[in-house]
């Protein structure tokens, strides 16, 4: 258990005003929270259920009588940051990029490798708090849908396209499509600013970096390493193509996982009803199906389009190896800030900040 205040830094952007959201949601109480962000952002105040928060600046001693430090910032100042909560004592959960793939942090997905954090050097802590890494958002929507698969039929190869919202860009890309949208019906074109496409009435390649070499960006990178990471599982195959589209929040992913061991169509449906997080949107005679619309705000994900893959021969007794699966999830509520809310609860760093 951790005592000491809940910092939440970033608490202005996407993630951070979600994390505050969650935990006024979990009956946190604001007056044991702090709302840490830039310089630029001191004299406003952000919301925590019906309350609001001053911002703090991040600045030296910042993190005096934190115990919990949820981190909602770009890779470089998490960089620079994090170790220094950790020095002051504190449990860190890290949005960013920068820890993840550091054999020494833990990345996890409390519904799939949540049994990482009973482990016992992360529950008996010394002076020095610890670093928890949470997943790039477009991972842990996938394992959230596929680990269930996984660890009843086991998972080789895994092939997915993204269609993701721009609010995984940031708060000023939520921003960027609400004025685009508006200026493109109002005749006037779109001057794209944060990504270097219109992102209204678009579609584009992900604006994550490009590897030149390998011909992947850092989005279809991250999801090939960080699903090796947290599965344990060097060999499993991961094929991504990752695609903005003009959504504010929700991302959606069109997967076909092929299993170690055959299956129906009916034990695989079954595995995924049974499974955590999940909520099943499969409705075939309405032609009713998961989007980011019904996604959005929800912190389940949801998995519907359910079926055998036509290109995969049936064996004997009616089983395939290949299935396909369209699920969507919210991206600033499971894949960011209310997976690390969950690390930190399990951790149990919010019980003594509860009304
Ligand atoms: N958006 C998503 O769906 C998503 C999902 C998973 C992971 N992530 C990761 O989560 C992190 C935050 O993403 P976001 O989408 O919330 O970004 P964002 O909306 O752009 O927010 C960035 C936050 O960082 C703060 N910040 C910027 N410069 C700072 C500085 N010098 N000192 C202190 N605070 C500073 C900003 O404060 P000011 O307002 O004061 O500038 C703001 O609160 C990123 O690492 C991102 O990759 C995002």
């Amino acid at each position: 258990m951790s005592d000491g205040l809940i910092a939440v830094i970033g608490a202005t952007g996407a993630v951070g005003l979600e994390v505050l959201q969650i935990l006024a949601g979990r009956g946190i109480d604001s007056s044991r929270v702090v709302a840490i962000a830039s310089e630029r952002s001191v004299g406003k105040s952000v919301p925590m259920g019906d309350q609001s928060l001053a911002i703090r600046p991040l600045a030296e001693g910042c993190f005096a009588n934190v115990g919990t430090a949820i981190f909602g910032t770009d890779a470089a100042i998490s960089r620079e940051w994090c170790p220094k909560a950790v020095e002051a004592g504190a449990v860190v959960v890290d949005n960013s990029s920068a820890f993840r793939m550091d054999p020494a942090v833990p990345l996890i997905v409390p519904e799939v490798n949540g049994d990482v954090l009973r482990h016992a050097h992360l529950q008996s802590r010394g002076p020095k708090g610890l670093l928890i890494a949470n997943p790039n958002c477009s991972t842990i929507i996938l394992l959230m849908a596929l680990t269930p698969l996984r660890d009843a039929f086991g998972v080789e190869h895994i092939v997915l396209s993204t269609y993701q919202a721009v609010s995984g860009a940031g708060i000023a890309a939520m921003d960027e499509l609400r004025a685009q949208a508006q200026s493109v019906l109002d005749g006037v074109p779109a001057a794209p600013v944060v990504f270097k496409e219109p992102c209204a009435f678009n579609v584009f390649s992900h604006d994550s970096a490009m590897n030149v070499t390998t011909g992947l960006n850092g989005e279809e990178q991250k999801i090939i390493d960080e699903t090796r990471k947290i599965w344990q599982d060097s060999a499993v195959r991961v094929s991504p193509t990752c695609v903005r589209v003009p959504v504010l929040r929700a991302h959606t992913q069109a997967i076909t996982a092929r299993l170690k061991s055959p299956a129906t169509l009916e034990e695989v449906r079954r595995v995924l009803a049974a499974a955590p997080g999940v909520r099943i949107v499969d409705d075939r005679l309405q032609n009713s199906f998961p989007t980011p619309l019904k996604a959005a705000g929800r912190d389940e994900i949801l998995i519907g389009r359910t079926r055998c893959d036509p290109g995969e021969p049936f064996d004997d007794s009616g089983r395939t190896r290949s299935f396909s699966l369209l699920i969507c999830g919210d991206q600033l509520r499971k894949g960011a800030a209310l997976n690390a809310v969950q690390i930190a609860d399990e951790l149990g760093c919010l019980q003594l900040a509860r009304r």
